[in-house]
């Protein structure tokens, strides 16, 4: 079990947060660890038992003590994939005529105890992240579709699409997204979660183990950029390697307008990074989207996008000066010398790609103010999707930044802040 979970027991706070709008019911009598009986199977959890729970420590996992009497059923899942696809043309393009099988598949899934409690949960509590996981589901089978393999894989995507943030409930969830000088428990929670969501997976449920392999691994990337743990190629597995796109696919849907181009974009900005077929394969599903997609978002502002690349741009410079800074310094120790060289390597990757959308010299153009080369609000939208590409990268690098400087105890060097610092910004 990791730390997290047993040591601040960050699933009484969660439980504490569902109690007052979810019947959590216990299953099997809570006791503690001397075999006291805390409170009896049957009774509906209380504000008063919860507190009750935080000041003793429990002979079992509360994750495997406690149910949902009700909670999320087949047809509220059906139900939020319909809006899902209502609410965006591009996912309903996408998916298409799959889409009646896709729903089918929502009542045919055996939901494991623990995924039933803990969506519960999230849709009581965290109703966004809940529609995400619906989102990622709908794509994940999808894609699970294109890449072949047994029939059941579609429906091994789909619970694993379902669980692959559950892991960010045992965190702080207003620390969902890093910012610049965040604490070491925002950090946490954000590194944390595929690990964290991992190991609930295989302790409290019997689901294969593909499953809670592909929810560890739904933030790796196939040229080692991604983390925790930054594995590469064919240490991915081949559902890890689906939902790590279809949860890129569904982060563009935040954005507004033109889903389908941010997505081919989101997919393809950093070649190497997704499995290729199952790339070329989604890519190929796009065609039809673009006739729905290609308006403009009425919210677009070209000058703000154009100031937000420019400070993007400069933010890369930034980690690109610092790390070269410590690169030319000499380097006592081997640990801090390797991520300086692997930070250095990711860095010139993300330069290349953003140098090859020519952004820079479309933001040069227009600064020298001739007027005769003003760029069109289409390309400056471009530049915004692209910019919000580049943005999550320099943010998964700066994490993987912390992470191996954690791993290698570099706490106190702060050699490293510099460049993690200009890697993430707001
Ligand atoms: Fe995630
Ligand atoms: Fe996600």
């Amino acid at each position: 079990m990791p730390a997290t979970v047993q040591g601040s027991n960050p699933f009484l706070t969660t439980l504490t947060r569902a109690s007052s709008t979810l019947a959590v019911t216990v299953a099997d009598d809570i006791c503690d660890s001397h075999g006291i009986k805390l409170i009896s199977a049957g009774q509906i959890l209380t504000a008063n038992m919860l507190a009750r729970l935080a000041q003793r420590e429990s002979s079992r996992p509360l994750e495997s003590s406690v149910c949902v009497n009700g909670g999320v059923t087949p047809d509220d899942m059906a139900c939020a994939a319909t809006r899902v696809c209502q609410g965006s043309i591009f996912i309903a393009t996408i998916v298409g005529t799959g889409f009646t099988s896709i729903k089918r598949a929502y009542h045919t899934i055996s939901l494991p105890p623990f995924f039933h409690l803990m969506l519960s949960i999230q849709q009581a509590t965290y109703p966004g992240q809940f529609a995400h996981g619906i989102l990622c589901s709908l794509v994940a089978s999808l894609l699970a579709r294109m890449q072949g393999g047994p029939n059941d894989n579609a429906h091994l995507a789909m619970l694993a699409a379902l669980a692959h943030d559950l892991g960010e409930m045992y965190g702080n969830p207003d620390h969902k997204t890093l910012i610049a000088g965040a604490s070491r428990d925002r950090w946490q929670t954000v590194v944390a979660h595929p690990t964290i969501g991992k190991r609930l997976i295989e302790r409290f449920t019997d689901c294969p183990a593909s499953i809670a392999q592909a929810v560890g691994e739904h933030h790796e990337r196939l040229d080692g950029s991604g983390y925790p743990r930054g594995i590469s190629g064919e240490a991915i597995s081949p559902l890890g390697r689906v939902l790590g796109l279809a949860d890129t696919i569904c982060g563009v849907i935040k954005a507004p307008g033109n889903h389908g181009a941010r997505a081919k974009l989101a997919v393809s900005f950093v070649p190497g990074e997704f499995d290729p077929s199952l790339v070329r394969r989604f890519i190929e599903t796009l065609a039809g989207t673009s006739a729905a997609e290609i308006a403009l978002p009425a919210s677009f502002d070209a000058g703000a996008a154009r100031e937000r690349a420019k400070q993007i741009g400069q933010g890369l410079e930034n980690a690109s000066h610092a790390i070269a800074t410590l690169a030319s310094a000499p380097v006592d120790d081997p640990h801090l010398a390797k991520i300086v060289a692997f930070a250095q390597q990711r860095i010139g990757r993300l330069k290349l790609s953003w140098d090859a959308t020519g952004i820079d010299a479309y933001c040069a153009l227009e600064s020298a103010a001739d007027t005769a080369m003003k760029i069109d609000e289409e390309s400056y939208f471009d530049v915004d999707v692209v910019a919000r590409e580049l943005v999550w990268r320099m943010r998964s690098l700066s994490r993987r930044l912390v992470i191996l400087r954690h791993q290698y105890r570099l706490d106190g060097y702060g050699a490293l802040e510099p460049a993690v610092a200009a890697l993430e910004l707001e």
